[in-house]
């Protein structure tokens, strides 16, 4: 959720950051903007909209070695030029961009800033304008700096320059990730290593409650307190290509096609010759002295929490609750007495279940993430984390994560079983390298997914989702990716549950996707979809071969009964791919969304 690049060093600085804010695109594209300093003063170029139109509209004879940009999701303020970064102070002196959210900036206005003109509807401009009053005050920016953070509250990743310094870039960080790159000569800031990797693949942690001062050729990291850190940097394990659409049309539909390779990359990473899960100890002991699970997402990772309930349920016996984790942090339910919590998160930095997991540290619970980005806030600070080894996902709808994470929960489940002495009739490896290949079976049918979803959705206002047991937690995966890519009005229902209410909204021709890959329920869906249709529907029923039926629309390979969300999503992802498609939507950048969410 926004994204910030800062380069400090010989060359020009101008295409860094703009080749950068595009790599960070994805996390908020409302509107961008940077700001550039030279021997002629700081020049500043913002737009409403993506980096394409900032980079026309930048000034491309202003040569300069250091400066910072942003690309925002807006929280406080309208998308609109004056509320994109970089904000400036009044005289101009100080230029900042932030990542977060100022809890308190109202208060701050009306304490320190009443004399101040503000120019933006932001909370950000408050901390630029306190930034120059401190600095009036104590004549030293660092110190100005340092009293600006601590009156923050909230969440905060910034970079702000000084007119009247160019040797130095100024960061902070707390809540929100930033990252210190470093090179030759040269250094960046960035709230994510992806948009420097072109330059650099070392990178410097920054932790919350620090301020870092970057200059060419070297980087001073202190706490609050002025105590200086000292730390290694680590290598960002990202390959630069995986960043890249290459000759597809779409992230989301080459991270579609990436599904098969994510699940034989799980099963190498995992192998028990490899060590399997690699867990620690003490929290392999957690997991089995667990009297219950409660995972904890948001998103699509919630809808593969519910997935995971059923195995750590099914397979290791123990109880386990899925919780939004936006709901469990204000209503949390009365928890068991040895508790694990396990958080699910694609990138990591989802502000919803981070306040989760620091209340939940607090009462000194055990916590294990799974997570695509190891070295995120989840993953840090959670006692263990498990990765999803599912590459960058860049497009806003999340898929290879969800199934990723779906297969890391099985082996997990399976472990857990194995460490409490249980017998399992159930080989994960074999039976996700089976799913590995049936992915690849119905990702090779992208045509008949093409046809059905102009056929179904390219002119409906609506649709329906419809499923049981392990099917309605897929089918709320479905209609989550067709509402945010498509904007078609979508709800995934447990198929017995449509009639208690919300079959009202069944008119002729409204589509009901059903799916049927559970032996138990097949004679019962079957009966919810005559339900629908004797109400007009237009239903379109994927099922599991061994319990199609000839009227199905679209059958899948079997595969194991626990790994059948493997293998029924890759149509549902398909299908939404393609009516956003013929709906002339923007697939990997819906609008009002960002990856990454970083703000509660
Ligand atoms: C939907 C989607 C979101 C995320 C949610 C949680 O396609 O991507 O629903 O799943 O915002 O994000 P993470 O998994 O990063 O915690």
């Amino acid at each position: 959720m926004c994204g910030i690049v800062g380069f400090i060093g010989q060359n020009d600085a101008r295409d860094i950051l703009l080749n950068g804010l595009e790599k960070l695109e994805y996390r908020g594209y409302d509107s961008a903007g940077i700001a550039v300093l030279n021997d002629q003063g700081l020049h500043l170029s913002k737009v409403k909209g993506r980096i394409a139109a900032l980079r026309k509209h930048v000034d491309h004879s202003v040569q300069s070695t250091v400066g910072i940009g942003h690309t925002r999701w807006a929280t406080h303020g309208v998308p609109s030029e004056e509320n994109a970064h970089p904000h400036q102070s009044a005289s101009g002196r100080f230029t900042l961009v932030h990542n977060g959210v100022i809890e308190n900036y109202q208060e701050l206005c009306r304490e320190y800033l009443y004399d101040v003109n503000l120019k933006s509807k932001t909370d950000t401009e408050v901390i630029v304008q306190l930034m120059e009053k401190l600095a009036e005050k104590t004549q030293d920016t660092v110190e100005a700096f340092r009293q600006t953070m601590r009156l923050l509250q909230g969440s905060y990743a910034i970079a702000l320059i000084d007119r009247e310094d160019r040797d130095n870039i100024y960061a902070a960080k707390n809540k929100s990730p930033l990252l210190v790159g470093l090179g030759e000569g040269f250094n960046v800031v960035t709230s994510d290593a992806m948009a420097t990797l072109k330059v650099t693949d070392q990178y410097l942690e920054i932790y919350d409650g620090e301020i870092v001062t970057v200059s060419r050729n070297f980087v001073e990291v202190q706490q609050l307190n002025g105590t200086l850190v000292d730390r290694k940097p680590f290598t960002a394990q990202i390959d630069w290509a995986d960043t890249e659409k290459g000759t597809y049309p779409h992230f989301m539909l080459k991270e579609i096609d990436e599904q098969p390779l994510v699940m034989r990359k799980i099963i190498k990473e995992y192998q028990p010759e490899n060590n399997g899960l690699k867990l620690e100890a003490d929290i392999q002991n957690a997991i089995k002295d667990a009297d219950r699970i409660y995972i904890i997402a948001a998103g699509t990772s919630y809808h593969a929490g519910l997935i995971g309930k059923g195995f750590l349920e099914k397979m290791a016996n123990i109880p386990t609750e899925v919780h939004i984790a936006s709901e469990f942090s204000y209503h949390m339910p009365l928890l068991s007495e040895r508790p694990l919590f396990i958080f699910i998160s694609q990138s990591g930095e989802t502000a919803d279940s981070r306040a989760v997991l620091v209340k939940i540290k607090e009462m000194g619970y055990p916590a294990l993430t799974i997570t695509n980005v190891p070295g995120s806030t989840l993953s840090r600070e959670a006692d263990f984390t498990l990765n999803l080894y599912a590459g960058p996902e860049i497009a806003v709808a999340s898929t290879k994560a969800y199934t990723a994470q779906i297969a890391v929960l099985a082996i997990l489940a399976v472990d857990t079983a194995k460490a409490k002495g249980m017998e399992l009739d159930f080989a994960p490896m074999q039976e996700l390298a089976i799913a590995a290949n049936a992915m690849e079976v119905l990702t090779d049918q992208k045509n008949t997914m093409e046809e059905l979803a102009k056929d179904y959705l390219s002119a409906s206002r609506n649709a329906f989702f419809i499923g049981r047991g392990t099917d309605y937690h897929v089918c709320l995966e479905g209609a989550l990716k067709l509402k945010e890519i498509s904007y078609i009005q979508a709800e995934g229902f447990a198929g017995g549950e449509l009639k208690h209410g919300t079959i009202a909204l069944i008119e002729e021709d409204t589509p009901v996707i059903a799916l049927a890959t559970q032996e138990k329920v097949n004679y019962a869906i079957r009966g919810n979809v005559q339900e629908v249709v004797a109400r007009g529907a237009n239903d379109l029923i994927i099922s599991m071969q061994g319990l199609e039926r000839d009227t199905d629309a679209f059958v899948i390979p079997a595969v194991h009964e626990f790994l059948t969300p493997l293998v029924s999503v890759v149509p549902l992802q398909l299908l939404s791919y393609y009516a956003a498609l013929h709906r002339g939507c923007d697939v990997d950048k819906p609008r009002n969304l960002a990856k990454s969410v970083t703000v509660e």
